[in-house]
């Protein structure tokens, strides 16, 4: 198809497998097209780096409640009241109480303070990576990380984690664009069990306080010291929202960063021999490959983009895949740069709900790799990876991987 049809025939709802595997082509087409493009479903579809920039900064017309757009999606489900709750899919006032709490806690010395513990967890996974020879990057160290970082941040039992990667990839799947009556069932049954674990979790947090300058849960439950708490129902959605916004996320940075450097050996050459680039290299990795692909908007006033006027109640994907690789802020935006400076990427968002997490996640991914490359300089992937099969989170499945002994 060329830069003409793929533009034309776009539609976030019928989704091509060439799409899944290699968007960009789509994107790019969009972008220098129809980089407001109006979706048959009369959403619209941006493409463009300032386009989206001014969405993300601007709360007042550009709302991030999803009361209206999930309502005909789930109905009086479960996932309704999950996605309605968390605080991403707020806007002020409840968004910015429940922000303030858990910013406490991923303050810059609270993130210093975990150092130590993810260095010593990277190192064990890659003793166990060594000791096999072959491995799966994603089940044997990209997805494991995340759980325990995560896990600890919450302070949730170690013996008590594993059924989270499981439930977090149950609920975030229903966000796709399209959503099968099994994802949906998946998704429901995912909070269900989530909550009903939480409930027990919270009991005993009640009954033995942790401490809050470091758990995330104690803080939520403890509220602001002017008094203000959160519902019990706003206590346990947050806290599946936050096991799950840091989850799958970091979980495809890591994978995504080893396997675009094993796709481009000169970069990653040039890492090897430079560790101290690792800063850049994953603000690489976040633009070239971003693990959340997409972001939604609604107008609550009248607003205009590229000379097409919308009314309040628009719906707005913001691309964020296309618009960080729009050449107007990237200079050869295509290109796998490790040392690319500046690179004020949108892999993050910006504006009032920017990633709570970027400080850990950057330090996971900047951990985790560069970790790897200095004791794999020489890992080699068999065959090709299996992605995740998603546009929103972009991501894979399974990398199957040798690394020499
Ligand atoms: C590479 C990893 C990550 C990526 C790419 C990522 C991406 C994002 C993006 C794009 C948003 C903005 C959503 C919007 O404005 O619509 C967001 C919000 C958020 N993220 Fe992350 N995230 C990552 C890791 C994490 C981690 C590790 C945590 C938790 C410790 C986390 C917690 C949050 C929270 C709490 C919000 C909501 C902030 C708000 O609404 O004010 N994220 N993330």
């Amino acid at each position: 198809m060329d830069e003409r049809e793929l533009a034309a025939t776009f539609d976030l709802e019928k989704l091509t497998p060439e799409f899944y595997a290699n968007p960009y082509p789509t994107y790019r087409a969009l972008r220098e097209i129809d980089p407001v493009k109006r979706m048959p479903n009369g959403a619209y579809f941006l493409t463009r780096y300032d386009d989206l920039v001014a969405a993300y900064k601007n709360t007042k017309a550009f709302s991030s409640d999803k009361k209206k757009e999930f309502a005909p999606k789930y109905g009086a489900s479960l996932l309704y009241e999950h996605h309605t709750t968390s605080l991403v899919f707020n806007d002020p006032p409840a968004h910015t109480r429940v922000r303030r709490l858990i910013m406490g806690a991923l303050s810059p010395r609270a993130i210093a303070g975990m150092e130590p513990d993810l260095i010593r967890l990277v190192d064990r996974l890659l003793d166990a990576i060594a000791a096999k020879g072959k491995v799966d990057l994603i089940d044997d160290f990209a997805a494991a990380i995340p759980i325990e970082v995560i896990g600890n941040l919450l302070d949730v039992p170690e013996d008590e984690r594993e059924p989270l990667r499981d439930w977090s990839l149950a609920i975030l799947g229903a966000l796709e664009p399209v959503v099968s009556p099994e994802v949906f069932a998946r998704g429901n049954k995912a909070v269900k069990d989530f909550l009903a674990y939480l409930d027990g979790l919270v009991a005993r947090r009640r009954a033995r306080p942790g401490n809050p300058d470091r758990d995330v849960l104690t803080r939520l439950i403890q509220g602001e010291d002017n008094g203000e708490r959160l519902t019990e129902k706003e206590l346990l959605h947050n806290c599946i929202f936050l096991l799950n916004a840091g989850h799958e996320t970091t979980t495809n940075l890591i994978g995504n960063g080893l396997v675009a450097l094993s796709g481009n050996p000169a970069q990653k050459k040039r890492l090897v021999a430079n560790p101290d680039s690792i800063k850049t290299a994953v603000e690489e990795i976040l633009r070239f490959e971003s693990s959340n692909q997409l972001g939604n908007r609604i107008t609550t006033e009248q607003v205009e983009f590229g000379g097409i006027t919308m009314p309040a109640g628009t719906l707005l994907t913001l691309c964020i895949g296309a618009a960080n690789r729009d050449p107007e802020q990237f200079p050869d935006p295509e290109t796998f740069d490790v040392g690319r400076t500046p690179n004020r990427h949108l892999a993050f968002g910006t504006g009032a709900h920017q990633c709570a997490g970027m400080a850990l996640a950057r330090l996971e991914g900047a951990i985790a790799i560069s970790r790897f490359l200095a004791r794999f300089p020489d890992y080699a992937l068999n065959g090709p990876p299996v992605r995740g099969g998603r546009a929103r989170f972009r991501g894979f499945l399974s990398v199957s991987c040798s690394v020499r002994r």
